[in-house]
């Protein structure tokens, strides 16, 4: 069976060495070691997020205040690319097939993120040119990663209750 991994990487078209290029240097520290870059990058990212002209998309974050969605991004994006474990100090471990699941993380709904990822990354002055490639790779590997995470959560989910597991019927 194809994994999570191999999915990802056939549907953003970026091989996971690529991905995870973000991993040879420390990024943080290369972009002076500070939340700042990631702060400017996340409000840049959900300040178009909740302006999308596109209904559907924007409907997606609507159970989520800009201001909290901002911070939950930024303290991750801070912790995943070399700096200090913000998000898993405030919010546990990222496991981020499982926050995303409540979500119709769909190859649509991915596309129209990286779109805004884009973007906010083109107009962010404070993430030097060298990393935007590197981030956007690590981007729209996970997106789709999210992708085939969703569709197996949600094939799991119409598994009908079977006796290997328990004598129980399922609530
Ligand atoms: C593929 C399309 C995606 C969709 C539709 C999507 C949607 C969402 C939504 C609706 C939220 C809730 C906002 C909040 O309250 O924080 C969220 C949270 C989050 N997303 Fe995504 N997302 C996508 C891709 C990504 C990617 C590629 C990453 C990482 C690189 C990511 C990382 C996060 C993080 C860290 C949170 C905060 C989780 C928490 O604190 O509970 N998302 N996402």
């Amino acid at each position: 069976m194809q994994s999570l991994q191999d999915k990802a990487s056939e549907w953003s078209g970026v091989a996971a060495a690529d991905a995870f290029a973000i991993d040879e240097v420390n990024v943080f520290e290369a972009l002076g070691g500070t939340p700042q870059p990631f702060v400017d990058l996340s409000t840049n990212f959900y300040t178009r997020v909740y302006e999308d002209e596109e209904e559907w998309f924007r409907e997606i974050f609507s159970g989520s205040k800009k201001e909290d969605a901002i911070q939950n991004q930024y303290e991750f994006l801070v912790q995943r690319m070399g700096g200090p474990p913000l998000f898993s100090q405030r919010r546990g471990h990222p496991a981020l097939i499982g926050r995303h699941r409540p979500f119709p993380v769909t190859h649509r709904a991915a596309e129209r993120w990286l779109h805004h990822m884009q973007q906010a990354l083109e107009t962010t002055e404070s993430i030097n040119p060298d990393t935007k490639p590197k981030m956007m790779n690590f981007f729209r590997h996970t997106a789709y990663f999210l992708v085939a995470g969703n569709e197996m959560t949600r094939q799991m989910q119409s598994v009908p209750p079977c006796k290997h597991a328990t004598s129980k019927p399922a609530e």
